[in-house]
């Protein structure tokens, strides 16, 4: 081939490859149908109250970060990720911030056991929370030495008052976050055939209280339904990020009204949230 024809065929060549290119790449559309779905978070603090949820998915991955595990799966062909958060406010509140900064969740659900303050409801009924508290968060009246302590006087703390001291009077109140009521509305229609399904109030701290005359004052001062270690740590980190937020307890005990405490109920809980899932996935599939 004379030296010509060998500069004409690769130039030939070489303008062919890019236009084969550039007509490849123009064909690589982004389809406004392929933007991820938001993912549900549902939380269980223990292992009896998340694998139960986490072995009704499909397709599941699992992510692991400190001691923290999430189930990454589908319910329904939506994506569903089931935290086990470990117990106690300080886990599930950074379990909860962690799942929030990595999976931009529509929702969160915190689920599982609780104690009853309510000598009206037994063990195996729900509370939806219709409002979740902390109360943990109290301050004591003052005392001088050997004149003791009484917790039936301590004085309800907002942590959430102002940026100032909590020292000050203006803390002196007890601060409930709201249950999503989209959420509440859906759990609300939900069939459960283990006992009653109430709207109530959830009241968290890491303690579990067993002296009958406190369980009242909280029942009577709070209006507190059941007892748990999570729920509000929850609501006040995902009021702080502005996600819809829903926490349902079972009763796994009630010492108000002699209700022995039976972890069979971890499972019924998560049966039930099961189908609440189904029926808002079904709503947003809509
Ligand atoms: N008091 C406090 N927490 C309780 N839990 C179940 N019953 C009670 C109760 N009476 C739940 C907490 C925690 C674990 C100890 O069980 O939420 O995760």
């Amino acid at each position: 081939m004379k030296w010509y024809k060998v500069i004409f065929v690769s130039v030939f060549a070489l303008a062919f490859s890019v236009v084969t290119q550039a007509s490849a790449m123009k064909s690589v559309t982004v389809n406004s149908h392929q933007v991820p779905l938001q993912p549900i978070i549902i939380q269980g603090p223990m292992p009896i109250e998340a694998q139960h949820f986490a072995a009704l998915l499909k397709d599941v991955s699992i992510e692991k970060t400190g001691s923290f595990v999430f189930y990454k799966g589908t319910l329904n062909g939506y994506p569903v990720i089931v935290s086990q958060t470990g117990k106690g406010l300080e886990n599930t509140a950074a379990a909860t911030a962690i799942a929030i900064e990595r999976y931009k969740p529509l929702a969160i659900i915190n689920q599982g056991t609780s104690g009853g303050h309510d000598p009206k409801l037994a063990v195996g009924d729900i509370v939806l929370g219709k409002r979740v508290v902390n109360i943990g968060n109290l301050k004591t009246p003052s005392k001088k030495a050997t004149e003791g302590s009484n917790s039936l006087t301590w004085i309800p703390m907002d942590i959430m008052a102002s940026s100032g001291s909590a020292g000050s009077d203006d803390a002196n109140k007890i601060r409930y976050y709201e249950g999503s009521p989209e959420l509440l509305a859906i759990a609300k229609q939900v069939k459960y055939q283990h006992g009653k399904v109430v709207e109530g109030t959830v009241g968290s701290a890491n303690f579990w209280n067993s002296e009958l005359d406190r369980i009242t004052w909280f029942h009577e001062n709070f209006g507190t339904s059941v007892e748990e270690m999570e729920g509000a740590s929850v609501a006040q980190i995902a009021e702080a990020y502005k996600v819809p937020f829903l926490s349902i307890r079972i009763l796994s005990n009630n010492i108000t009204n002699g209700g022995h405490y039976d972890p069979n109920t971890a499972t019924e809980c998560q049966a039930f949230v099961k189908d609440v899932m189904v029926k808002y996935i079904e709503t947003l599939q809509k």
